[in-house]
């Protein structure tokens, strides 16, 4: 969703801005604006409603020599998608962008209106603005002061309190980073639930919302941390805490990541390279985690935590949102197979807003790719409030859901740009089947055989294999493309994969798709069926086999074209198909992994076809910061 640059320092200020606006293009923006501050001069705002691009063909006269501003790329919530509701947004001396949600801004408007204040935008962002610039004349007549006479020292410090009492009055999960005309090369931030990270390297300091932005500057950097607001000024930050003004010191941690990991590195997508990076993800997640022996654990960080996590659970609660709920679907078959466990699967922003019960031996699992999402984030809350014992599965293990959670099981897919998720889908599968066998082990299950260490331990070849002929997956999706509509079905394991192959064509070609369990065609979306749609049926040579063979043929009866994914080898299956996809033998716990990539494929292929943009799938977010 929205993304934050900000940038204090030595060198040019519009360059690294727009090149920071550049790195976060992949989270879904319609609009994007930057300010630049002149110590001598007003604040001057640049906005357009397009891409970042746009923004650049726009302002190429623009060769201002300030050192110091902040961008943005927003992502319509209040307002219509327009330059007018683009950020930064100004109210008298105050310029300033804004992540999240201001949820009282109908009424904190009202009373500002009540004022005289006249609105320019539809924007909750600009109440913030007005607000704040209210809150400072305010401060400023309390300490009798005259703005155009005091030092840089003072201003700052009217600026912070009236920020404070700003942030008492706004309800909601948000972060802003503003300048004010008059004090000097700064810039102040607020993190209020949404993610700001600063650096400062060679006399400049760097803030966004994103630490993808800001890898290139350096590898060390902070994450602010709630309630504390950011100051940063001649290459320093500094850190105070909201609520008492008090100065804290800034705790800078060292990311992994490297610049070079978020570039296409020859592919023509971030989407195709995370599709190929699926095997490395797998042998990179499970690297020093697979146990020695059968009867031995597998090695998490922090292996005591983790098993008395585990010690005397009665039940557990996964909680998603897309494909990560797809992810935790496939898990509850993991976990009842293979650690008896009674395992209950929820999306996110249902089970926020309902009762769920968190008897004693409860423990609730979150699983994000960006750890940032905003309904993930609300239902941890819920269960840690509640006293449950909670873990979560993430892929950036500096989010804010992978710190606020008692456990981290952390994926290891690296950055992932595509908006349609791939690789970290195939990370959390990976992190789960591994976990549902340890859980197993710990609760003294005995193993059916159906999945060992040695069955993970082969996965990144079988993903390889598959990957093989991929130019054949996407010339198929090139096939679908013409169709009215593709329906995905499958059982067991394979319905959760059904919905995600769904979702993937859906979210990339926005073309309609469903996804059923097979069992479940008959009892409605049969109706569908017609020569004009595609259907995609995942029939392995698994225990269900027979069951789906037979809602193959009612399928073809009605005309459709069916595509078979199958057992390599299964002619039977193949005879029937218009095309057939063949997967590797492999054991029942690897199947959804290995299942999902052809689907990947088809949709990536569809896309293609299409002409669609498949990096950024239009009014797609990456990461969901409001619910
Ligand atoms: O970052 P998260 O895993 O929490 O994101 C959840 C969904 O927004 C996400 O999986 C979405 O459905 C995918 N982009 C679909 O490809």
């Amino acid at each position: 969703m929205c993304g934050i640059i900000g940038f204090t320092g030595k060198q040019q200020a519009k360059p690294i801005l727009l090149d920071g606006l550049r790195q976060l293009e992949y989270r879904g923006y319609d609009s994007a604006g930057y300010a630049l501050g002149g110590n001598e001069t007003p604040t001057q705002i640049r906005r357009v409603a397009g891409s970042v691009q746009d923004l650049v063909n726009a302002t190429l006269e623009d060769t201002s020599i300030e050192h110091y501003g902040i961008a943005h790329t927003r992502w319509a919530t209040h307002g219509a998608p327009n330059e007018t509701n683009a950020h930064p947004h100004q109210a008298g001396l105050i310029t300033l962008v804004h992540n999240g949600i201001v949820e009282n801004y109908s009424e904190l408007k009202t009373k500002l209106e009540a004022k005289g204040i006249r609105f320019l935008s539809q924007t909750d962002t600009e109440v913030y603005a007005q607000l704040l610039e209210e809150k400072r004349k305010e401060v400023l007549s309390q300490r009798a002061s005259d703005w155009t006479k005091i030092s840089n020292e003072e201003k700052e410090s009217i600026v912070m309190e009236a920020l404070r009492a700003c942030a008492k009055e706004v309800d909601g999960h948000y972060a802003v980073l503003f300048l004010v005309d008059g004090v000097n090369d700064t810039l102040f931030g607020l993190q209020e639930g949404a993610p700001l990270v600063a650096t400062e390297a060679n006399g400049s300091a760097y803030i966004a919302s994103d630490l993808q932005a800001l890898l290139k500057y350096r590898s060390e950097m902070t994450f602010i941390p709630k309630g504390k607001v950011l100051i940063a000024a001649r290459g320093h930050l500094r850190l105070f805490d909201a609520s008492s003004g008090k100065a804290e010191t800034p705790k800078f941690e060292k990311i992994e990541w490297t610049a070079e990991k978020v570039e296409k590195e020859g592919y023509e997508t971030f989407m195709l390279k995370e599709i190929f990076q699926q095997p490395m993800v797998v042998a990179d997640t499970l690297s020093g985690r697979l146990p020695i022996q059968e009867s031995s654990g597998f090695i998490w960080d922090h292996l005591k935590a983790h098993e008395v996590l585990w010690k005397n659970v009665k039940r557990l609660q996964l909680v998603a949102c897309g494909t990560s709920y797809h992810a935790a679907m496939i898990a509850k078959y993991y976990f009842e197979r293979w650690a008896k466990l009674e395992t209950q699967v929820d999306i996110a922003s249902e089970y926020r807003y309902r009762s769920p019960v968190f008897e004693p031996g409860t423990v609730v699992g979150v699983i994000s790719q960006s750890g940032e999402t905003a309904d993930t984030l609300a239902a941890l809350r819920l269960a840690n409030e509640s006293g449950a014992s909670t873990f979560s599965i993430c892929n950036v293990p500096t989010s804010t859901i992978a710190r606020e959670s008692g456990f981290q099981y952390p994926t290891k897919a690296g950055p992932e740009i595509g908006v349609a998720s791939t690789k970290a889908f195939t990370g959390q599968l990976t992190v789960l089947c591994a976990l549902a066998l340890d859980v197993g082990r710990l609760r003294g299950v005995k193993s059916d055989g159906a999945i060992s260490f040695q069955g993970l331990a082969r996965l990144p070849h079988d993903c390889d294999q598959i990957l093989q002929n991929s130019k054949e997956w996407i010339e198929l999706g090139a096939k679908l493309s013409t169709k009215k509509m593709t329906l995905f079905v499958g059982r067991g394991t394979l319905y959760p994969v059904a919905l995600e192959g769904s979702l993937k064509m859906k979210e990339l070609t926005y073309l309609p798709s469903e996804g059923f369990a097979a069992g479940e065609l008959k009892h409605g979306p049969i109706a569908y069926l017609d020569p004009e749609v595609a259907v995609i049926v995942l029939a392995p040579k698994d225990e269900l086999y027979a069951k789906t063979m037979s809602n193959l043929e009612e399928i073809k009866s009605r005309g459709a074209m069916l595509i078979g994914i199958g057992t390599v080898g299964d002619s039977k299956l193949q005879e029937t198909s218009s095309a057939f996809i063949g997967l590797p033998q492999c054991s029942l716990g690897t199947l959804p992994i290995l299942a999902a990539i052809p689907l990947q494929l088809i949709a990536y292929g569809a896309a293609k076809a299409l002409g669609r943009n498949i990096d950024r799938p239009r009014n797609l977010a990456k990461s969901v910061t409001v619910e």
